[in-house]
């Protein structure tokens, strides 16, 4: 396995926390600072470090003690080192978490006392779509007189879609947009189309992990890029993997990335658009959370490079039962796409389409409800750790569905494993990083009503303090 890019002795230094603050030897000390870097997602695996003399001028330490702590991360599986391609961070063998999440184990009809926060999703508005698909139903004469099938999608929802585009100051004409079953089967057909074995995918660290299974499905070998610690991209990380790997894709979620839900500035984004466009890397930006910002919106990204490529979908904003997504492409790449579909399907359900263009009318209404939905339910989430969970710490987020909670010990895998017997079920961090790391954080949706998320929180205490006392919190890797 060779290096995928690297992280100089200042830079490293700078992610280092002070060495001598903990009782014992110093290499000891570097060897832990450099493990939690790694199990945090800060320094992602197969990042080259700086030799051990670059290191230690940088540290003001002797090499003897750098090549200690370097020895030590060899025995523990945390560093590797092969001729020409020097010593890579990596994590011991089995952490690799599973690569699918099957959540049709999970549940069943009759888990009524079960909180399900597996999901950033919410249940559908109350009468919409009831009387939405009744007015669906009465418009469906016309397209009963046709065969039905539509690889691209319906015109009257292509329209649709192309028109609020429009409205966001990306100009977009019904061709350049294709209607999927949803935003991952968009980008599941571009990755078919772009990729192949071994090419590299850029991504944030952590994302959305239907998207990174999707990558791994199609071949593709995922570049993960830590997202700043404070939220939002780090540009020049970002900017320095795009150059060092060539990537032929970037999937990137500016708008209320899942599960941080940070919000990254168009000055940022034009400034990796244009790194992108220099490396040739097609950048695909996933707007599934666009519509549902707390505070002001960021312009649209493919109005800051018409080359973007765009997967949206209804539903984060309306609901996930409708599985009505959209890509936002050229023309061409739009047929070539629909073509490709057609071996795996022949196109979405008609009565859905209609439906959605209908929805689609009242999009912002619907949107602008669906906040003030989430924000109480945000806000008494937050306030339900801050009050019984205090050595968690939160952020609130800027839009979406979910918080990224930092546990003060890696044991989110384990953590999940006794909220189910709780019942709460949870997705571990892990599953939102590619190589078993982000075991310290835990994506906590509030999707549900305040009650049921204060319930939820109140059942994790119990969790919390079982754990706590087990003496895992001192165990360094936990990786279902
Ligand atoms: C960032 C992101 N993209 C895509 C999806 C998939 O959504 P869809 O139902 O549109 O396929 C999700 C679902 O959670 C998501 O969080």
């Amino acid at each position: 396995m060779a290096a995928l890019s690297r992280i100089g002795g200042r830079a490293l230094a700078d992610l280092l926390p002070d060495l001598h603050s903990t009782p014992g030897p110093v290499y000891a000390s570097l060897a832990r600072g450099v493990t939690a870097l790694v199990l945090d997602g800060r320094i992602v695996t197969e990042t080259r470090l700086p030799s051990e003399r670059e290191l230690a001028s940088a540290l003001g330490l002797s090499r003897a003690t750098v090549t200690a702590a370097y020895d030590s991360l060899r025995a523990d599986g945390f560093l590797a080192s092969r001729t020409g391609s020097g010593s890579y961070v990596t994590v011991p063998a089995g952490s690799e978490p599973r690569p699918s999440f099957a959540r049709w184990k999970l549940r069943t009809e009759d888990d009524t006392d079960v909180i399900d926060l597996s999901c950033g999703a919410l249940a559908a508005p109350p009468n919409l779509l009831p009387a939405t698909v009744g007015e669906a139903a009465s418009r469906l004469g016309p397209y009963l007189l046709g065969d039905g099938y539509e690889p691209a999608g319906l015109p009257v929802l292509r329209e649709a879609v192309a028109a609020r585009f429009t409205a966001r100051n990306v100009p977009t004409r019904p061709d350049q947009v294709l209607v999927t079953n949803g935003s991952l089967h968009g980008l599941d057909l571009l990755l078919r189309l772009l990729i192949g074995p071994g090419d590299r995918v850029v991504t944030e660290l952590p994302s959305y992990p239907g998207a990174l299974d999707a990558v791994r499905a199609n071949g593709g070998r995922l570049v993960p890029v830590p997202m700043a610690p404070e939220g939002g991209w780090q540009v020049d990380q970002l900017q320095a993997t795009l150059r060092q790997t060539a990537a032929r894709v970037a999937y990137l979620t500016p708008d209320f990335h899942n599960p941080t839900g940070a919000l990254v500035p168009a000055a940022d984004r034009r400034e990796v658009l244009r790194t992108a466009r220099q490396t040739g890397t097609t950048v695909v930006v996933d707007e599934s959370f666009v519509d549902l910002g707390f505070g002001v919106a960021e312009r649209a990204t493919a109005e800051l490079d018409p080359g973007v490529i765009t997967v949206g979908s209804l539903s984060k904003p309306v609901w996930g039962g409708l599985r009505i997504g959209w890509l936002r492409a050229s023309t061409d790449l739009v047929h070539r796409l629909a073509a490709l579909r057609t071996s795996i399907d022949m196109g979405g359900p008609v009565l859905d389409q209609v439906v959605a263009a209908l929805l689609f009318e009242r999009i912002d209404e619907i949107a602008a409800d669906r906040i003030r939905q989430l924000v109480p339910q945000r806000d008494a989430l937050v306030r339900a750790i801050a009050d019984e969970l205090p050595d968690w710490r939160v952020t609130v987020p800027q839009g979406g569905i979910s918080l990224w909670a930092e546990l003060p010990a890696p044991l989110s895998t384990p953590l999940c494993m006794l909220a189910a017997q709780a019942g709460v079920v949870l997705v571990p961090g892990s599953r939102f990083g590619v190589d078993g790391t982000l075991e310290r954080f835990l994506r906590l949706p509030f999707a549900l009503p305040a009650e049921r998320l204060v319930e939820a929180v109140q059942r994790l205490v119990g969790v919390w303090r079982q754990l706590d006392g087990s003496g895992l919190a001192a165990r360094q890797l936990v990786v279902a």
